[in-house]
């Protein structure tokens, strides 16, 4: 697949942040049906009010297996599917809520995305092949400490990309990773560094899908450490160390 002209998609979190971006570029990009996945129909209200011919809302917690297998049926068209839906909560070893954080994250960021795989995997083979599209962070390959657990969730994140790109092959299905750095929602508002805007993640993904690439490093941090990362891991490792050294000394 070249292009997503004509195609019939489905993103979870379409509500707001990177959700709500993959739905308005992939609207410009001309799919023909976006079903909107959100926890609360109402919330995407709006969106659907301004363009009801291409936006369908979706009642989708991904943590909840009746909610996904339900979408599956109603959106036994889908030809791309966006696994998107994410949390972010920030611990460290010292916090006293780190093991219930990594439960919760691991449910939303980890198994929402493999009940929607598994769900969505014959409706894909169904339509022909499809693209799959999760989004993982360039968290997903670098610890920072700060955020311990979301990290773990998101490495989950990743293998769960690379498992679900061999063994959905045979049916044809496109496995796409997506690994941003830091982007200007709701979930990194007090993250104190540049961010990049939501928009950049869902063009970025847009080229992978016209170029076939597999891996999108969304945005210059997202690439800048994942080249660091792989020219020399031990380094990536220690300038990690210096971060938590610089706020210890802060604190
Ligand atoms: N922002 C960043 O810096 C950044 C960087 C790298 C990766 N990411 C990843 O990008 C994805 C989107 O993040 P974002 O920045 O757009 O975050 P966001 O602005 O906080 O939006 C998160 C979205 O996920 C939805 N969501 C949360 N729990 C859900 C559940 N159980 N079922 C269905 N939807 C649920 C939220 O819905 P409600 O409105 O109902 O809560 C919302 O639509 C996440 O996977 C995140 O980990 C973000």
């Amino acid at each position: 697949m070249t292009t997503v002209q004509n195609k019939i998609v489905l993103i979870t979190g379409a509500n707001r942040g990177i959700g709500k971006a993959y739905a308005e570029e992939f609207l410009k990009a001309g799919a023909r049906k976006i079903y909107l996945g959100t926890r609360d129909t109402a919330n995407v209200k709006d969106m659907v009010a301004a363009h009801p011919n291409i936006y369908v809302p979706l009642k989708l917690d991904v943590t909840k297996e009746a909610d996904v297998k339900a979408a599956a049926q109603t959106a036994s068209d889908v030809q791309i599917l966006i696994n998107n839906a994410g949390i972010a909560l920030m611990d460290g070893l010292d916090d006293a809520k780190a093991a219930n954080n990594a439960r919760q994250q691991f449910e939303v960021n980890y198994i929402g995305p493999l009940l929607i795989t598994q769900a969505f995997a014959p409706v894909l083979k169904k339509n022909g092949g499809g693209t799959l599209i999760t989004v993982s962070s360039i968290a997903g390959h670098v610890a920072f400490p700060a955020f311990m657990t979301y990290v773990a969730s998101k490495f989950a994140v990743h293998s769960l990309i690379l498992s679900s790109r061999a063994l959905l092959a045979a049916q044809g299905t496109k496995v796409i990773g997506v690994y941003p750095g830091p982007i200007d929602t709701d979930m990194a508002r007090d993250v104190p560094m540049d961010k990049f805007p939501p928009a950049m993640v869902a063009q970025e993904t847009l080229k992978a899908i016209a170029s076939g690439a597999e891996d999108v490093f969304t945005d210059p941090m997202a690439q800048g450490l994942y080249a660091a990362l792989r020219a020399d891991p031990k380094a990536v490792e220690k300038q990690m160390l210096e971060m938590v050294q610089q706020s210890q000394k802060a604190a």
